[in-house]
């Protein structure tokens, strides 16, 4: 196998086949971990290899009893040397520097003055076998055996038993053998999720502003995006869907989107006491066919949006007259608030919404006729909101039909993608004014979302 292959075959494993781990392997596994980089190659990391069986049941109660630790055949335990102590050395030891460097004087004279030395000795070690674990656990893949890291062990209870002397600790075990369970890779994050390039800009990672809507919805679904390749009929039983996002009236028990022939159905698992609902849609080979039943199961209760992602920004719209408003602009906002919606009392909550509006540079208005007449807002993103930003927009009704919604919503997206956000689009599927909008601003469909509100009380 190649390095690439072993890392991704390698995974936690907690349950073992009693089989034990020929000596040969275990040879290469120490000679992996001692191949290991360290810091001023101080090569701090001892391993011991652990095989008695009343010593694994001791050191599985001493790792919260964990007592699957103990079934392993072997159980590396993870210790370092902790006898070097920052109070002792002199102003200029390296070490010192750079521990004052990362953490600040203040913590390291902290530190320094704490009376149990072995526990800052022990902390500041903490890492120093993980490299070198990583390595006997990589050794252990490669020839087909499996295990886990254990974080947990009660140091001095650990210690204690395995009779160590007092500059030595154990900090982490990992037991290995041959796995006894069925294989399960988790989740990983995304390359994009977990890397950028150069200095920390959005705009420089390899995805793409499709990739990233795609990204903020298989947050909302609660599935990899990867699952987005699936054919068909996707279900998902998500805890999500029992909690009320901030600013929305109630939580989805049902967040469904359509891209292509593709569904994608992330559902409360209560509906499937309340209408069995898997059932319902497990044989269900056709998302046409999907989407009736779900009208059937909720009639009148499913919402219908579109949803868009930004394809290319609009050089060609002249914005110039667009003002970004400042939180000193309130009483704008609150005129053109009280026109449009003359039955309503925006008192208390309309300045604070403002103040967060104004805050995030999310207020893009024109004035015409010394009033504010179309401006945008910005729906709560909960997801990655980093990454991903979404105009709303509102223009009064006699000033509608003169381009200006397209202007606010323009110098929107452009301060937008200044700031390395994302800039996604969503209205009501029969909204044809807003899908024109979105299309003459740059956006092309994404998918339909279907979604089924719960009760209004719920989180
Ligand atoms: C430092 C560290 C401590 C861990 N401690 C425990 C533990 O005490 N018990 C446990 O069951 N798993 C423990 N794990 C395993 C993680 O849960 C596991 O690595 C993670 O879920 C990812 O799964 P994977 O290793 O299969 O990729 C630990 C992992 C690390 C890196």
């Amino acid at each position: 196998m190649d390095l690439l292959d072993v890392i991704k075959t390698r995974h936690s494993i907690r349950s073992f086949k009693p089989d034990p781990v020929p000596e040969s392997i275990i040879t290469e596994m120490l000679e992996a971990a001692r191949h290991a980089p360290s810091g001023g190659n101080a090569q701090t990391h001892c391993f011991g290899v652990i095989t008695d069986e009343d010593l694994k049941v001791k050191l599985a109660a001493a790792a919260g009893h964990q007592m699957w630790i103990a079934t392993a055949p072997v159980v590396f335990a993870c210790c370092a040397d902790i006898s070097w102590d920052m109070a002792d050395v002199p102003e200029d030891d390296f070490g010192l520097a750079v521990n004052k460097l990362r953490f600040g004087n203040e913590l390291i004279n902290y530190l320094n003055a704490y009376e149990d030395r072995k526990a800052v000795c022990t902390l500041f070690q903490n890492a120093a076998p993980l490299i070198p674990a990583e390595h006997i656990f990589l050794t252990a893949a490669a020839h087909g055996l499996g295990g886990c890291f254990v974080g947990y062990p009660d140091v001095k209870e650990a210690n204690t038993v395995l009779n160590l002397p007092s500059n030595l600790t154990c900090l982490f075990l990992l037991p290995v053998g041959y796995p006894d369970e069925a294989s399960y890779m988790p989740k990983k994050k995304e390359i994009s999720e977990i890397s950028f390039c150069n200095r920390f800009d959005r705009r420089l990672s390899n995805m793409n502003n499709y990739e990233y809507t795609k990204l903020y919805y298989s947050y909302w679904i609660d599935m990899g995006m990867e699952t987005f390749d699936n054919p068909g009929i996707t279900l998902v039983k998500s805890e999500k869907r029992k909690i009320r996002q901030v600013g929305y009236p109630a939580n989805f028990e049902v967040y469904c989107l359509a891209i292509g022939d593709k569904l994608f159905i992330s559902y409360n698992q209560n509906l499937d006491i309340t209408y069995n609902f898997y059932d319902e849609f497990t044989n269900i080979k056709y998302s046409e066919e999907a989407l009736l039943k779900l009208n059937r199961i909720f009639p009148n209760r499913v919402h219908r949006r579109k949803v868009f992602y930004h394809d290319t920004f609009r050089e060609d719209i002249d914005f110039r007259e667009v003002i970004m408003l400042k939180k000193e602009d309130y009483r704008y906002y609150h005129d053109f608030f009280i026109t449009q919606n003359p039955h309503l009392s925006p008192d208390g909550w309309l300045e604070e919404y403002y103040r967060y509006l104004a805050e995030n540079h999310l207020c893009f208005g024109i004035f015409k006729d010394d009033k504010l007449v179309s401006v945008t807002d910005s729906p709560f993103i909960p997801y990655i909101p980093e990454a991903i930003t979404e105009p709303g927009i509102n223009t009064l009704e006699e000033y509608r039909g003169k381009g200006y919604a397209k202007k606010v919503c323009a110098a929107f997206i452009k301060n937008a993608i200044d700031s390395g956000k994302v800039p996604i689009w969503t209205c009501r599927h029969d909204n044809k004014a807003s899908v024109k909008l979105a299309e003459s601003l740059g956006y092309r469909e994404f998918a339909d979302l279907y979604t089924v509100e719960g009760g209004k009380d719920n989180g």
